[in-house]
């Protein structure tokens, strides 16, 4: 209480004119540089119009995948990023000129597919790319290979907030998508309607994220494993076991005993072996 008083008595003494909210920290140590100018590419790239950027998924060839949302057009930009880099087209149609846009809704092969200004896209672990379409209103999708199909509202195509299958479902005019690999879904979130919306994916989809390869013969390895150890566990106790074959009496009353400290079978056996010889 005190302290709460004196200090709001020092903020108006040495700040009179200035609130808490504009206090700033000013944190040295980074700094800001221009790698790529989209005026500036002068192949038939033409002008690029980045607007949205995400890392892409393939670990051989390191590289961002970027929106230009006015062009309607993905392109793989290699990394590091530099002028000079090789742009390339993912998907969509680059037409010539500065406002170059090819837009439209055309599903397919990466040199056919099209798209309506989207603003929005998610990578998942196997490198799908989905596209926000939201001119289209509807979600795409880009596999690897570059293949483009609808996957949500292509039933509708127009602008609303109905659930449902993917594909009888409605968007709002402006949404976004995150991937979550943690329930292999979209998540999307309609500016302007206050929902937040799952489209639950296919489990091939999050294959490498999941990886239940992987956890299916871990298990397999450790139970292995444990056998083995097992095997040779009581490979080894065997002298003792016929050593002291002549207690039975102990032996069954060490089984009807509860186990109380879990151990298994086999350090039992070890235990009722070393206090019987
Ligand atoms: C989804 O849309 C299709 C095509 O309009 C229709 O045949 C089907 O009954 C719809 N399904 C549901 C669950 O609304």
């Amino acid at each position: 209480m005190i302290a709460g008083v004196l200090s709001l008595l020092l903020l108006l003494r040495f700040n009179p004119a200035t609130t808490v909210a504009a206090k700033m920290v000013l944190e040295d140590g980074y700094d800001v540089v221009t790698v790529l100018d989209g005026n500036k590419l002068q192949d038939s790239l033409g002008v690029l119009h980045p607007y949205s950027i995400l890392p892409g998924t393939k670990k051989q060839h390191p590289h961002i995948l970027l929106l230009d949302s006015v062009g309607s057009v993905f392109y793989t930009v290699p990394l590091p990023i530099s002028q000079d880099g090789e742009i390339k087209v993912l998907v969509g149609k680059r037409g010539p000129g500065v406002a170059a846009s090819a837009a439209g809704y055309s599903d397919g092969d990466a040199s056919t597919a099209t798209f309506n200004h989207p603003k929005s896209f998610a990578v998942d672990a196997t490198g799908n790319v989905y596209v926000a379409d939201r001119t289209n209103h509807v979600v795409r999708k880009i596999s690897p290979s570059g293949e483009t199909t609808t996957i949500a509202g292509g039933y509708r195509g127009r602008t609303g907030k109905i659930d449902g299958p993917a594909q009888n479902a409605s968007f709002s005019s402006d949404f976004e998508l995150v991937y979550i690999p943690y329930n292999c879904a979209l998540l999307i979130s309609g500016r302007g309607n206050s929902l937040i919306r799952q489209l639950n994916l296919k489990h091939d989809d999050c294959r490498h994220e999941s990886q239940p390869g992987i956890g299916v013969s871990f298990v397999l390895i450790i139970a292995t494993l444990s056998s083995i150890v097992a095997f040779i566990t009581v490979f080894l106790a065997r002298p003792f076991i016929a050593a002291c074959a002549g207690t039975p009496r102990i032996q069954q009353d060490l089984e009807s005993m509860p186990n109380q400290i879990g151990e298994d079978s086999t350090d039992e056996l070890l235990r009722h072996q070393k206090r019987s010889c």
